[in-house]
This record gives C-alpha cells, sequence and structure tokens, in this order.
C-alpha cells in the first residue's frame, strides 16, 4: 500500500524516545526525560498576548504563502542586525517551523543524484530531508580532536561534482560546537573554489551561543560575498521558547525565496497566523527574556558539566552553545550490567530508559556511535537527579 519512499521513512528518533519517556511517565514512573531539544521555560509573556489578541482581532485567515509583511521585515532586520548586512523583506520567508523550512530548502535546490555534504554528528534529521527531497546526502565524519566540527580539508575531500550543497549547523545539535571565524574563514576559502556550491547554514541556536555577546559567529560575517548562495535558517522555536507555535524562517537570495514561497504555497498554504503575530512581538519586544534565559542556561550548562564530570567513565565535551551535552560513553561498552554486555548508545539508552527511568538520546541517532546527548534545558533538581541515576548505574557496571 504505501510508496516505496514512506516504506524506508522512520520517525524522528528523538520525537519517538520522548514520547517513550511520556508513556512511561503516564504509567507513574518517574521519568526524567533529557530527550527532546525544547526549552523548559514557557513562550514569554508578549508573544502569549499578541497571540491571543490575533484572535480577539480575528486575524484569523490565511496570510500569503511567505507570511505577513510585518513579519517579514521584522525578520529582515533581526537577521540583516546578525549578519550585518543589508537584508530585505523579499529575502526572508516565513514557514511552519525551521524544519520545514530546511525542507523546503533541499526541495528549491537539489535534482535527483545532487549530494548534501552532512557533517557528523548531525541533527537526526537531515539525512532523512535531503532524502525525501531527492537528494543523497554525504555524510562527512568529524572527530572529536576537531571537537567535531568540519576543517577545510576535510570539506574539499567531500566535494564531487555532483556536490550541491553544504549543510552547516553551528551551535550543532547534538554537540553544541560552534564554529569560530577563523573555523568558517577556512571553509569559506574551500567554498570560493566552487561557485555553484549552495549553503544551507541552520542559524537555529545561533541566540543560545555562550561566548561574550550571546551571538555565534556566522560564515556571511568574514564573507558577505558568500551570500549570493547562502540561505540561512532560523526560528522561533529555541531562542523564543515557541516549539509548538511552529515558526521558523529562511533569509537567502531573492529567486530562491520566491522559489521557496510557492512550495509552500502549494503544500502547507500559508504559516499559522496566530503564530506570525505572537512571533512578531516575541522578535520586536522579548529580547531581555531571550538574555535571561540564555543566563539561565549557562548556568544549567555549568552545573551538568560538573554533575557528570563527576561519574567515573563519562566523558564531556563543553559546549559553546545550544542545550545538549555530548557525552562519550565508549568506556562503558563493553562492561557488564545485570549479566548483559553493554554493546552500543542504543542498547544503553533503552537500558537507561526502562531501569533507571532516564531518557537520554543514543550518539548512533546523530550518525557517531560511543555517546549520548544528554539536554540541559530541564530543572537544576532535574539535572541533579539525573547525574545520580547515572552514578548509581555505573557503580553496578563491571
Ligand atoms: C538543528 C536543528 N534545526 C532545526 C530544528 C527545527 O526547529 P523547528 O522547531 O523550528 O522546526 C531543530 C529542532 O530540534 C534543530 O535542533
Amino acid at each position: 500500500m504505501l510508496s516505496k519512499r514512506m516504506q524506508q521513512l522512520k520517525p524522528s528518533p528523538t520525537l519517538a524516545l520522548a514520547a517513550k519517556a511520556k508513556e512511561l511517565k503516564s504509567q507513574g514512573k518517574d521519568v526524567i526525560s533529557l530527550t527532546v531539544g525544547e526549552p523548559d521555560w514557557p513562550t514569554y509573556g508578549a508573544a502569549k498576548e499578541a497571540g491571543i489578541q490575533a484572535i480577539h482581532e480575528n486575524k484569523t485567515t490565511y496570510t500569503p504563502a511567505a507570511g505577513i509583511p510585518e513579519l517579514r521585515k521584522a525578520v529582515a532586520q533581526l537577521i540583516g542586525k546578525q549578519l550585518a548586512m543589508e537584508v530585505s523583506p523579499q529575502q526572508v520567508t516565513i514557514g511552519s517551523g525551521a524544519k520545514f523550512i530546511i525542507y523546503t530548502a533541499f526541495t528549491a535546490l537539489l535534482d535527483p543524484g545532487d549530494e548534501v555534504i552532512v557533517p557528523s554528528p548531525y541533527w537526526v534529521s537531515y539525512p532523512t530531508m535531503v532524502e525525501l527531497a531527492g537528494g543523497t546526502p554525504k555524510i562527512v565524519e568529524c572527530d572529536a580532536q576537531t571537537h567535531f566540527k568540519l576543517s577545510g580539508p576535510l570539506l574539499k575531500s567531500a566535494i564531487t561534482e555532483k556536490t550541491k550543497i553544504l549543510l552547516l549547523n553551528s551551535p550543532s545539535n547534538p554537540t553544541g560546537a560552534e564554529y569560530s571565524h577563523a573555523e568558517l574563514d577556512a571553509l569559506a576559502e574551500v567554498l570560493k573554489e566552487y561557485p555553484n556550491l549552495w549553503i544551507v547554514s541552520d542559524d537555529i541556536y545561533n541566540q543560545l551561543s555562550f561566548h561574550p555577546g550571546g551571538l555565534s559567529p556566522h560564515l556571511l560575517h568574514k564573507n558577505p560575498e558568500l551570500k549570493e548562495r547562502c540561505i540561512s535558517i532560523n526560528g522561533m522555536s529555541k531562542a523564543y521558547a515557541m516549539t509548538g507555535w511552529r515558526m521558523g524562517w529562511a533569509v537567502g537570495p531573492e529567486a530562491v525565496i520566491k522559489a521557496m514561497a510557492s512550495f509552500q504555497s502549494q503544500t502547507t498554504g500559508a504559516p499559522c497566523s496566530i503564530s506570525q503575530w505572537a512571533s512578531l512581538a516575541a522578535i520586536t519586544e522579548t529580547a531581555d527574556e531571550v538574555k535571561e534565559s540564555l543566563v539561565a542556561l549557562q548556568e544549567r550548562r555549568e552545573l551538568f558539566i560538573k554533575l557528570l564530570n563527576g561519574v567515573p567513565g563519562l566523558q564531556v565535551f563543553p559546549p559553546q552553545g545550544a542545550f545538549y551535552l555530548w557525552v562519550k560513553v565508549q568506556d562503558w561498552l563493553g562492561k557488564t550490567y545485570k549479566g548483559k554486555t553493554l554493546v552500543d548508545s542504543k542498547q544503553l539508552s533503552q537500558i537507561l530508559l526502562e531501569d533507571v527511568l532516564l531518557a537520554v538520546v543514543p550518539g548512533a541517532e546523530f550518525g557517531t556511535e560511543g555517546y549520548l546527548r544528554l539536554s540541559f534545558a530541564a530543572s537544576p533538581e532535574d539535572l541533579k537527579r539525573a547525574s545520580e541515576r547515572l552514578a548509581n548505574f555505573q557503580q553496578q557496571l563491571s
């Protein structure tokens, strides 16, 4: 019955794990879930009010496929300021979440057989989205020595005549690694040798950066000429705590943005009108709340790193942004727990969920074995309890 494409499609593993954790919770089990990538604090007041007001004012009809002009303009100003360049509203399309926008960008750019360079560890959905859009993901392993980031030589060695897109994600989900200006420059040098190669830059965590200033370096900061072939993706989910509102956008050359909006006009129709008005208020009125959230996140980051560093056999890679700890568990693999040998990160996370009631995502889902991803967008109490459970678990290993 199902198409071949759908038969091959597996559901998002992070959402599946979060659902399993919720199911156990609903059975009365005291599960701590550090799986899903979403803030644990609520949407800011100004955004909520603007959403409610939009409903009362009957701003509940279809909007233009690319979004309401007011929001396109606000996004153009916000991203223009962040990238330190002129961005016009025509270079912006609003969409139903960054996830759908990334898929839309792939659809706009890829022909069958075109390759997309995906540095690994990667966000779980990238390879599947590339395939759904007809392209071929080319996974490029990046190791701990470069803090899991792509280098110039590695990029160059991955490029073939079929390469159409380089996908960048800084700060990264799952590692929290952020490219420095120098690292981005090294990539830019290579990119300049290949004028037909596009860059899709997933900047969804750029305002959740722990370095001074709270904004991540961007490829276009020092290499503005690449803007002719760069699509910057962002949205409301992370910094503005608006995951359920499903709001994202792309900023890029007008011709591609227009094509993406046409695709939206034939698929989602238009992004949610209410969410757009709420997003407008969030962007224009909640900069202070974003900063406060970042301070709280930084405290949790420090706390969780300290706690996990105290658990024998875990190696934490301190993140420079986002809200995940990427933790090496290689030393635990090969050990025995209740008579069972721990063989890989999937089995380990299964045992942690069922026996320890701690839900985390196995590194294998991000293309890299021997690691777990733990979100620290959780209360300090839960972070403490989670580390206690991991320490108890470790004591039972032989
Ligand atoms: C790297 C990355 N890109 C994109 C998204 C999608 O965000 P949205 O909620 O806007 O679809 C996520 C969400 O987890 C993410 O981690």
